[in-house]
């Protein structure tokens, strides 16, 4: 029988009924569910053509660390892919398909030779002239090699303008600025641009000369003993790495600021770093080609801190 893609049915029985049904293919390690809780075969269309999400990147997703079958802020993800449906007036399904789904990946996951997975959900605005049904699904990716070396080794950064001027994000809320959507074109771009400067990342700033973040990260600098972040009101996504690295640093009797700072404070700063689901806390070692403060223990203490919430 012919599937809507006119051709078999996608979903590989083999992989549904058995308990191994992850797959290691040469871009990575891959596991991926649909929102009922069924396994699908990752290497089968999935979406249609006329999907808005696959057309224009209309749509929404989150990517969360799960380490030892534990997944890291589970909450806070799915409540900022929910304030990210609601900025683009999307419709999103319930936070069970969500989960549901994501357990579904980690029961398929193979925990003893890879103990920790990137889980993405990843939700479409639906069919082009359809219902408005949104379309989702969850994904279990390996972390990159690339990345583990990043973390233990640091990153050198560039900064890049965002263009953004100060009261944008309110003046212009149809850019859609603190949404965590799937057009990360521009993002990726930014990265290349880096990569052809000879670094490793990326921060952006605005147009003002204040720090945004970067095109995967929140920006985290250490003044003494106060860690200080971008606020999401000047355009940023609010960070659920930077949220936990913070709730633990204020346990531990650090101050924490959330306030636009300019581009000068990285230099100043006693330290900083890139945090993110997947990469963590990533130490940046020099911007701009110029060495900055990248202490080792200090480093450590950092990555401790965020630690300590698991
Ligand atoms: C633009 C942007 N900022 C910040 C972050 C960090 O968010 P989180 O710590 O929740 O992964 C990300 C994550 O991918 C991002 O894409």
């Amino acid at each position: 029988m012919l599937g809507a893609l006119g051709r078999k049915p996608t979903l590989d029985r083999n992989l549904r009924a058995h308990p191994r049904n992850w797959k290691l293919y040469p871009s990575g390690m891959r596991v991926l569910a649909l929102l009922d809780g069924t396994l699908a075969d990752p290497e089968a269309p999935l979406f249609r053509a006329d999907d808005l999400g696959v057309m224009r990147g209309d749509g929404c997703f989150e990517t969360i660390l799960v380490v030892d079958r534990k997944p890291r802020e589970l909450g806070p993800h799915l409540d900022r892919m929910e304030r990210s449906a609601r900025l683009m007036q999307m419709e999103l399904p319930d936070r069970e398909s969500w989960e549901r789904a994501g357990q579904a990946v980690i029961d398929a996951w193979p925990w003893e030779s890879e103990p920790e997975m990137g889980l993405k959900f990843v939700c479409t605005r639906g069919i082009d002239g359809g219902d408005g049904t949104p379309h989702g699904f969850a994904m279990g990716m390996d972390v990159g090699q690339e990345t583990k070396r990043k973390r233990d080794g640091g990153v050198d950064v560039v900064t890049l303008d965002r263009g953004y001027s100060p009261g944008l994000m309110e003046r212009a809320p149809w850019l859609l600025l603190s949404a965590k959507t799937l057009s990360y074109a521009v993002n990726m771009a930014a990265l290349r641009e880096a990569e052809s400067r000879g670094a490793d990342e990326v921060v952006f700033t605005a147009e003002d000369g204040t720090v945004l973040e970067g095109p995967t990260s929140t920006v985290v600098l250490a003044q003494g003993r106060t860690l200080l972040t971008t606020p999401p009101a000047s355009g940023v996504l609010p960070g659920t790495t930077q949220g936990a690295l913070f709730r633990a640093a204020e346990r531990a009797g650090w101050e924490t600021e959330v306030a636009d700072f300019p581009t000068s404070a990285l230099f100043e700063s006693d330290g900083v770093w890139l945090a993110s689901s997947i990469r963590r806390v990533t130490q940046v070692r020099a911007i701009d080609g110029t060495p900055i403060k990248a202490d080792d223990s200090l480093h450590t203490e950092i990555v401790d801190l965020y630690e300590s919430n698991y």
